[in-house]
């Protein structure tokens, strides 16, 4: 980074932290894998803490491939006002994405560009206070997760995400050893696809059917939820799908409380 580009990142940095110092938690959701429901977990954990009536907010930095808007339901363009970006608002969280400031154009970028970009962003941002922020974590274990992680250092935690399939658990447990490595505790994982209803007790595997014990070991983590096959992801909105009778919703439900009884309790 030259002179003024690297005054202004400081710069940049400094009001980025401040804005962070008014979040209380900041729940990382990423996977190393690509397209294993990473946004789909991270939207449904952010409208579900907000069902808790905690004050919530999702950043979607996958820079690349924005999905966060789909899932919420939420257009461009921002509002900007004296304390910086509106975030849009969806069912109660407020909604941050790369893409409402781009819509569909493509945005080809370099790494330290990226990291710009990312600090930038959370710089602008007016998220006002918040209790939870859910940060959709793009692929990969490149320059947007490195950035999260500092960013966040300090009161952040990651949920992996994968599917049972055995190529996305040994890719993800490479991003627990990387997260480890970088200090941020992990949570565990959340098992996402992990079996299709079939009604009453009948569950089919899609992934097969490795033992829940083996996965773990694989993963050397727990895994703390597991979220069905739910054709209606596909179909419905997630709200919807969230407010339906199904075990998605109850899983999410469940998975969530792992915060919010804390809070309860203290
Ligand atoms: N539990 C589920 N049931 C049914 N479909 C799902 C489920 N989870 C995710 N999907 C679908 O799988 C596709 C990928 O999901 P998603 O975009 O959330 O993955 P991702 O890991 O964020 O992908 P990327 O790596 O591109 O960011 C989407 O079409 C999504 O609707
Ligand atoms: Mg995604």
């Amino acid at each position: 980074m030259r002179g003024a580009q690297a005054k202004r990142f400081q710069f940049q940095t400094q009001e980025a932290r401040k804005r962070v110092g008014r979040i209380g938690k900041v729940i990382l959701v990423g996977s190393g894998k690509g397209g294993v429901g990473k946004s789909f977990v991270a939207c449904a954990i952010a409208l579900s803490l907000s069902e808790h009536r905690c004050r919530t907010g999702i950043l979607d930095i996958d820079i690349h491939g924005a999905s966060v808007p789909d899932y919420l339901g939420v257009r461009p363009p921002l509002k900007s006002t004296r304390n910086g970006l509106e975030p849009k608002q969806s069912h109660g969280v407020k909604v941050m994405s790369v893409a409402l400031l781009t819509g569909d154009n493509p945005i080809p970028m370099r790494g330290v560009d990226k990291q710009d970009l990312i600090t930038q962003f959370l710089a602008l941002t007016d998220w006002g206070r918040l209790d939870y922020l859910v940060v959709d974590l793009p692929p990969g274990t490149g320059d947007e997760l490195l950035s999260a992680f500092d960013l966040f250092a300090g009161k952040s935690s990651l949920v992996l995400v994968t599917t049972p399939s055995r190529n996305a658990v040994a890719v993800v447990s490479r991003l627990r050893r990387l997260a480890e490595t970088e200090r941020v505790p992990v949570e565990g994982v959340v098992l996402n696809m992990a079996y299709i209803d079939e009604g009453r007790t009948r569950k089919t595997s899609p992934f097969g059917s490795t033992s829940k014990i083996t996965l773990e070991a694989a993963l050397d983590s727990t895994i703390i939820s597991e979220i069905p096959l739910e054709p209606k992801v596909n179909s419905e909105s997630l709200y919807k799908v969230l407010h339906g009778r199904n075990n998605t919703s109850v899983a999410f439900r469940r998975l969530v409380q792992r915060w919010t009884d804390k809070e309860t309790r203290s």
